[in-house]
Order: structure tokens, then C-alpha cells, then sequence
């Protein structure tokens, strides 16, 4: 017999390990979505030559896949196992969990299929057509009440500062996804937006930015702040300092969008307001870094054995580089040279693959035993692994990218004498396309350490025991 078999679980965790395995196949699909389109620029002839495999409609899979499938779902995951265990008290209501788990699945599904098929509102980051943004609304006030009532029935009087976090994420997103879908429907799989002209470009920037602001950097902070101390063993090094820097990136990060609009029709004084904010945000977001890396006070000699530390620690040094590099590029006089070229994306992808995607795998790392009752992973040479093709995969990427981003920069502002431009457009795209092939080389050898994380977790999961870990996780 089971010993545990007669055990009530105090914790759900099985909505958490539910969201864990999405994460990752999600994460798996997303990732190879970036490096086909990464192909697709490399040889153009693998858009194949129809609309729903041409770069355009795949683009949109890739982003709205690694951000909101396997971004949301480690976020999901983690902020339900941390709301619970912080909090001392199980989820408010399991049906409710369930429904916020198959009911994301199910608003991924729809922009899966919508997407290829050409139904978008073509707005980057809020493509999905009204009825998936009304579905997702109705999941994701669902998800608000899961986690805000959890916090209201907590057994500690403390709230937790990632809960803060986590709340503010989940807050904030509600209100800029459910301000710029706002539309008037004119048939089930089309709308036009409420706005118009420059007003529709601040609003939909306003909603940009607070995605990056909100979902990658404020949620991602919350994952931090508990699986850090918990994997080096200390306690935060600053409490203050999270709180001070909390409050900060609350009320700086909703102004920043304009800097997405340099240059354009938007007026100039929201351009500058947007630019101000922008900079500012860099003592905050390092605040976030600093007390990151401070944790690990006393405890540095341990990245030398704990493959999962060194994932959380290279994810704060991504995350504080890619925070320096952002107030940079909102910099008016260096957004001109930036501003669509190649520098942006590297700039999106040290974020994204340094940051948001090591933290989550360092995460999952951690989690993934403790949610099936294991001692540790299945293999941390496997672990180890994975973290050198990410590590190198991230830096391939990112540096054929600002070479690219500055060379197309450079050629595209050259003028001779008499005024006229000195390289045409093509010039410029084939001086990029040796980037392009570190890129896509950069992107799969990152890809390919995913697929050993899927093996790694598959070999896990098969001599796990969920029951025993729930068991543990009371005791
Ligand atoms: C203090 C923090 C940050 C600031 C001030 C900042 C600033 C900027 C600026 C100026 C751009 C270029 C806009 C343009 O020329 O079009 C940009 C683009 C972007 N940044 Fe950041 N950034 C910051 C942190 C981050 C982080 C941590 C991520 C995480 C992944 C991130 C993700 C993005 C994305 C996805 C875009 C591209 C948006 C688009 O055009 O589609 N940023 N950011
Ligand atoms: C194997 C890993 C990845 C590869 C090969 C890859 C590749 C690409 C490519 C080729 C693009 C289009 C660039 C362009 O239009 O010029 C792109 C865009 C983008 N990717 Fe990735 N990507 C990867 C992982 C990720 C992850 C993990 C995230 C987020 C967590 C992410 C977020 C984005 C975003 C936000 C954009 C749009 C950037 C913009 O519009 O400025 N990517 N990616």
C-alpha cells in the first residue's frame, strides 16, 4: 500500500503541474517557430510560397507561442505554487484552477489557428481577434480572483513580497489587454479598433510596452524574488530594497511606451515624456538585478556545482543588461540609429532568451522535482548542458544582432555629398545576411538544449510520485 495513500493534499499542485508541462512543450513549438522564421530570412525560399507559411503569418505564432504560451504558462505555474506555499493556504477553488488551465489552452489553440489562416487585428502582441480577447479576458479575471482570494485567505499575516509582484502583473495586464482590444465587432472574425490614427499607435505602444514592463520583466521579478533566495539557500538581501524598487517600476514602466514611436506622428512632448520615464527606469529595474545577485552573498561557491543557480544568475545579468541597453535605445539621438534595424530585435532577445527564458528554465528546474517527488532532476549533467547551449545560443544571437542592427543603421543614414543615399536598401540586407546565419545558428543551438530539457524532465516525471510530493510539500 501507498504510504500516503489516504493523504489529503493541502496544496493544489496539480493545476501547477499542468501549467509546468504546457510550459514546456509550448516553450519547445515557440522556440522552433523563431527558428524557422530565423531560416525564413536566411533563405527566403522556405516561406514556401503560401500565405499561411510566409514569414509574416508564422512571426506572429512565434511571439504570441514564447510570450504568452510558454511565458504565461511558467508564470501561471509559478505564481500558483508560490501564492500557495507563501500564502500557507491551498487555492480558493480547484474547478477554478482547472477552468484558468484548459481555458488558456483553449485561447492559445484559437490563436494558433487563427493566425496562419490571415484572422488578425494586425496590431503586434494584441493580433488575436475579439472573440479570443474577450475568451481571455474572462480566463484571466478568473485567474484574479483565484489568486487575490488565495492571498485573502492566507495563514501568515505577511503578504509576500513575489506576490506583489505576480499581483501587479496580473492586475496591469488586465487593464491594457481589455483597453486596447476595445472594438467595434462587423463580423465574428473581424473588428476595427476603437481608436484611430495616433491615437490607436499610443494606445497600442502603451499596451506594447506594458507587456514587456508587466508580463517579461514585473511577473518574471516575481518568479525571482522566491525561487532565487530558495535555490541559493539565503534569505532576499534587501526586503526594503524590493519594496522601494517595486513601487518605482509600478509607477515608471506604464509612461515608457511613447519610446516605441520616436520619430513619428505622435507629439513630441509624449515622445520626450516617454524617453525621460524610459532612462529613469533603469535605477529600478537594476534595483531588481542588484538584490537578485546580492541573494547569492556567501553563497557564490555553489554555482560551481548547481547548474540551476547558475541558470537564475545568468537570467539577472541578462536581465541587467538588457535594462541598460532599453533606456539607451529610448534615447532619441540613439533610437534614429536603432530604430528598426536588427539592434531592436538582439535588444528583444537578450531580454527574452537571457532573461525570461533562463529564469523560467531555472525555475522549472527547481520545480519539477519538488512537483513530482523526486530527490532532484533526472540528470544535472543534462542540466549542465543545457545551460551552456542557452548561454552560447543567447550570445550567438544577440551579438549577430547588434552587429547587424549597427551596420543597417550606419548604411541606411550614409549620404554622399550631393545628398543622395550611399547604399540602397539591398545593400544593406545583404550586408546582413552573414548575421542572419549566426542568428539562426545562435537560435537552434538554443532550441536544441529545450529538447534536452524535454528528455531530462520526461525521464523525471516517469519514476515520479505526485502524491508523495504533496505529501512533502505539507510536512
Ligand atoms: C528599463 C527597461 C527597458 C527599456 C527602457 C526598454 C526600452 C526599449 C526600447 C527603446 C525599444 C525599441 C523601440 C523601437 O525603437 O522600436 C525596446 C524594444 C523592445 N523591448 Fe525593451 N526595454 C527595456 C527592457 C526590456 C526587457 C527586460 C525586455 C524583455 C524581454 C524587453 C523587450 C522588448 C521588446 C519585445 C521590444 C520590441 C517591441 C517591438 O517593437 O515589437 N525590453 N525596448
Ligand atoms: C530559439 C529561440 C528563438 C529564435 C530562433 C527566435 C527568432 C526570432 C526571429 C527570427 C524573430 C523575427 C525577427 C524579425 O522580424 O526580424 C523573432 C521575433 C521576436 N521574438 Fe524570438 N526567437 C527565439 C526565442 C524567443 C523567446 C523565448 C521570446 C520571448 C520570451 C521571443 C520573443 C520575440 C519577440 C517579442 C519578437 C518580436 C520582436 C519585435 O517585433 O521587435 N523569442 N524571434
Amino acid at each position: 500500500m501507498h504510504p500516503v495513500e489516504d493523504f489529503q493534499p493541502t496544496y493544489n499542485y496539480r493545476v501547477v503541474r499542468q501549467f509546468t508541462l504546457m510550459t514546456l512543450l509550448w516553450g519547445v513549438l515557440g522556440m522552433a517557430m523563431g527558428v524557422v522564421i530565423a531560416a525564413q530570412l536566411v533563405w527566403p525560399e522556405l516561406n514556401l510560397g503560401q500565405p499561411w507559411t510566409s514569414f509574416g503569418r508564422i512571426r506572429p505564432i512565434h511571439t504570441n507561442l514564447v510570450i504568452f504560451a510558454f511565458g504565461g504558462g511558467a508564470l501561471f505555474a509559478t505564481s500558483l505554487y508560490v501564492v500557495q506555499r507563501t500564502s500557507r493556504v491551498r487555492l480558493i477553488s480547484d474547478s477554478l484552477a482547472s477552468f484558468v488551465f484548459w481555458g488558456w489552452q483553449a485561447a492559445i489553440m484559437a490563436m494558433l489557428l487563427s493566425y496562419p489562416l490571415g484572422y488578425t487585428t494586425s496590431k503586434e502582441y494584441a493580433e488575436m481577434e475579439w472573440p479570443i480577447a474577450l475568451w481571455v479576458t474572462l480566463v484571466w479575471v478568473v485567474y484574479a480572483y483565484l489568486f487575490f482570494g488565495t492571498i485573502a485567505r492566507r495563514q501568515v499575516r505577511h503578504i509576500y513580497v513575489g506576490n506583489w509582484f505576480y499581483g501587479a502583473f496580473i492586475v496591469v495586464t488586465a487593464m491594457v489587454h481589455i483597453v486596447n482590444h476595445l472594438a467595434t465587432p462587423v463580423s465574428l472574425l473581424k473588428s476595427y479598433p476603437l481608436y484611430s490614427g495616433a491615437t490607436d499607435a499610443m494606445i497600442q505602444w502603451w499596451y506594447g510596452h506594458s507587456v514587456v514592463g508587466f508580463i517579461l520583466s514585473v511577473g518574471f521579478l516575481g518568479m525571482m524574488y522566491y525561487f532565487v533566495p530558495k535555490q541559493a539557500e539565503r534569505p532576499i538581501y534587501s526586503y526594503r530594497l524590493s519594496i522601494v524598487h517595486f513601487w518605482a517600476i509600478i509607477a515608471l514602466y506604464i509612461w515608457a511606451g511613447p519610446h516605441h514611436l520616436h520619430y513619428t506622428a505622435l507629439p513630441d512632448w509624449a515622445q520626450t515624456l516617454g524617453m525621460v520615464m524610459s532612462v529613469i527606469l533603469l535605477a529600478p529595474s537594476w534595483g531588481g538585478m542588484i538584490n537578485g545577485l546580492m541573494t547569492l552573498s556567501g553563497a557564490w561557491h555553489r554555482l560551481r556545482t548547481d547548474p540551476v543557480l547558475r541558470f537564475l544568475v545568468v537570467s539577472l545579468a541578462f536581465y541587467g543588461m538588457s535594462t541598460f541597453e532599453g533606456p539607451m535605445m529610448a534615447i532619441k539621438t540613439v533610437n534614429a540609429l536603432s530604430h528598426y534595424t536588427d539592434w531592436t530585435i538582439g535588444h528583444v532577445h537578450a531580454g527574452a532568451l537571457g532573461w525570461v527564458a533562463m529564469i523560467s528554465i531555472g525555475t522549472l528546474y527547481h520545480m519539477i522535482p519538488r512537483l513530482w517527488g523526486r530527490e532532484q532532476m533526472y540528470s544535472v549533467g543534462l542540466i549542465n548542458a543545457h545551460f551552456w547551449l542557452a548561454t552560447i545560443g543567447t550570445v550567438l544571437y544577440i551579438a549577430a544582432m547588434w552587429v547587424n542592427g549597427i551596420t543597417q543603421g550606419l548604411m541606411w543614414r550614409a549620404v554622399n555629398e550631393d545628398g543622395t543615399l550611399t547604399y540602397s536598401f539591398v545593400e544593406a540586407l545583404e550586408a546582413s545576411h552573414a548575421g542572419y546565419l549566426v542568428r539562426l545558428i545562435g537560435g537552434a543551438v538554443f532550441a536544441s538544449g529545450m529538447l534536452l530539457m524535454a528528455w531530462n524532465c520526461w525521464c523525471t516525471l516517469r519514476s515520479g510520485d505526485p502524491v508523495r510530493a504533496e505529501a512533502a510539500a505539507m510536512a
